[in-house]
């Protein structure tokens, strides 16, 4: 048997069904992708976003990092956010955390992790940014509120980036919305200013 023979066979089913709803599905997307959403979410299993807003493939374009990190200096989500600004011509970027997000949390625990690290270090600085309206928070009001904090910091950081400014220049309007989802209900949060 072909290793991980069950997920070829999931697709398999799957393929089958869609074509069974839409004969054409396939052979249209093939041809082209006009996407109107980039995702910019966190890695975590739990929140797939085409799954969690009832989106097929071809409708939503997606980057996902952990604890959903907006960084000047990622070459790869900055080439994300250009294609899909300049190329596919997006009208909304979508920035979604999500309560109980290990790297979040990983942020501000006080430990070594290695690598991940240097990557959260920004939550981190975020967290201490925010230290009064933390320290006034108990557990997990505290944790929520971190992710809360971090996907809107997120969202700033990336409408400060040059391909956002660059199109603003151009009078190309992208609407920003910061989301939160939570893992324990299935349901998202707009937190957008
Ligand atoms: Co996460």
């Amino acid at each position: 048997m072909k290793a991980l023979g069950h997920l070829f066979e999931n697709n398999q089913k799957w393929a089958e069904e869609m074509v069974g709803k839409d004969p054409q599905f396939f052979s249209n997307l093939a041809e082209q992708q006009s996407p109107k959403y980039l995702w910019i979410g966190c890695s975590d299993s739990r929140v797939p976003a085409n799954q969690i807003i009832g989106l097929n493939p071809g409708e939503i374009f997606v980057h996902r990092n952990v604890a959903n990190v907006v960084s000047q200096t990622d070459l790869n989500m900055l080439s994300v956010v250009q294609y899909a600004v300049e190329v596919l011509k997006v009208e909304h970027i979508i920035v979604c955390g999500h309560y109980g997000c290990g790297g979040v949390a990983a942020s501000v625990d006080g430990t070594r992790h290695g690598l991940i690290d240097n990557w959260i270090q920004n939550i981190g600085d975020i967290a201490e940014a925010h230290e009064d309206e933390l320290k006034s928070l108990e557990g997990a009001e505290r944790a929520d509120r971190l992710c809360e904090l971090n996907v809107l910091s997120q969202t700033k950081n990336l409408s400060k980036t040059t391909v956002l400014k660059g199109a603003g220049d151009v009078g190309q309007t992208v609407n920003l919305h910061s989301w939160i989802y939570r893992l324990d209900t299935g349901r998202l949060i707009d937190l957008t200013v």
